[in-house]
């Protein structure tokens, strides 16, 4: 075991930036994930850089997100969506493939698995 943070065993700043990219790349990618990407403005560059603001800071590093909107509270930004499990399960297949292509390993894969589907799961406006 270690005694890293994620935000650590990501690489830093450098490996949350990746990781945002990927996780919206393969939102953008993903037939499966199709329903999610239909809420999303057609480009990705703004929603991008606030996923990396909010993971610095829940990973572990700096709390960008928090800096700059005051708030780390995801409940109201999402309400407008209908999200339940199939949503939520959409979410979470795009950050195991964006896991996979930033070659996390598979002790941090297995550290994440459980607070992803937490947050995720929360963030259901409906069953
Ligand atoms: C459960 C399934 C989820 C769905 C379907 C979903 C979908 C969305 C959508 C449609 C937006 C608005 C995009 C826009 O403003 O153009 C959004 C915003 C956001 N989501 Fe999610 N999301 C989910 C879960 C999560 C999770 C688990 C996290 C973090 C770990 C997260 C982080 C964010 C952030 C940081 C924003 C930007 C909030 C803001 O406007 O400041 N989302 N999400």
């Amino acid at each position: 075991m270690t005694n890293q943070t994620p935000y650590q065993m990501l690489g830093g700043d450098e490996g949350i930036r990746k990781l945002a990219d990927a996780f919206y790349d393969a939102m953008d990618e993903l037939p499966e994930a199709a329903t999610i990407r239909a809420m999303h403005a057609e480009s990705l560059t703004d929603i991008k850089e606030k996923l990396y603001e909010y993971l610095s800071g829940w990973l572990g590093g700096p709390h960008l997100y928090k800096e700059k909107h005051g708030t780390v509270c995801l409940t109201d930004p999402h309400k407008p969506f209908a999200i339940g499990p199939a949503e939520r399960d959409q979410w979470l297949l795009c950050m195991d493939k964006a896991l996979e292509k930033i070659s996390a390993s598979d002790e941090l894969k297995a550290m994440l698995k459980g607070p992803f589907y937490n947050i995720a799961d929360f963030l259901r406006t409906r069953e």
